[in-house]
């Protein structure tokens, strides 16, 4: 997949992409594909597609559009506890969904697992409000993660373990709203 880039993007802010590592035409694609693969993994029931903010955003504007069967969507906002980058293995939640989830199938969707340890909690949260399955849907996977008991069951694509941005990933809040996923030089 040929990316073009214009070098000086005036979203990149001075910085220049090291690498695209995902084109927004192979984006397209595999979303399209995830959906088709939603569908037909949930022949009924009540889906409530949960999209964990803010770095889900618009991987959820796109996903929730190629998904053809009823859904229901809504979001999560969680903070990890404590400073720093790198996630604590603890997690409150800002924002709670309003629709109640207790018997319904619950598609938490999430840009990227890195460590793995917001999801990890995510679910152990969400496994207790009962809902009648509880899958990960996320864009991103960079594989390294060995604490999960409960890894995604949809997963767009293997990623490089390289902090990437764009397409709803952040760096200090900058680069969401690139069209593509790269990461900076
Ligand atoms: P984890 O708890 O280490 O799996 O971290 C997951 C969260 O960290 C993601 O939901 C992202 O918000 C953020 N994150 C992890 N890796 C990246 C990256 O490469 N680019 C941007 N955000 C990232
Ligand atoms: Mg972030």
């Amino acid at each position: 997949m040929t990316a073009t880039v214009n070098p000086t993007d005036p979203r990149l802010m001075g910085r220049s992409v090291h690498r695209i590592a995902f084109a927004p035409e192979a984006i397209a694609l595999r979303v399209a594909e995830l959906g088709r693969e939603i569908t037909a993994a949930y022949p009924e029931g009540d889906l409530l597609m949960l999209g964990l903010l803010k770095g889900s955003f618009i991987f959820l504007a796109d996903l929730a559009r190629a998904v053809q069967r009823p859904a229901q969507l809504d979001f999560i906002v969680a903070s990890s506890y404590g400073s720093g980058t790198v996630s604590s293995g603890t997690v409150r939640l800002l924002y709670d969904p309003e629709t109640p989830l207790k018997d319904k199938h619950i598609l938490l969707v999430e840009d990227i697992v890195d460590s793995g340890r917001t999801l990890q909690c995510l679910v152990d949260l969400l496994q207790a409000r009962k809902p009648r399955s509880l899958e990960i849907c996320a864009l991103l996977h960079k594989r390294i993660a060995t604490e999960l008991t409960h890894d995604a069951r949809f997963v767009g694509f293997d990623a490089p373990n390289e902090f990437l941005v764009g397409y709803g990933l952040d760096h200090a809040e900058q680069f969401r709203h690139l069209p593509y996923i790269a990461s900076l030089a």
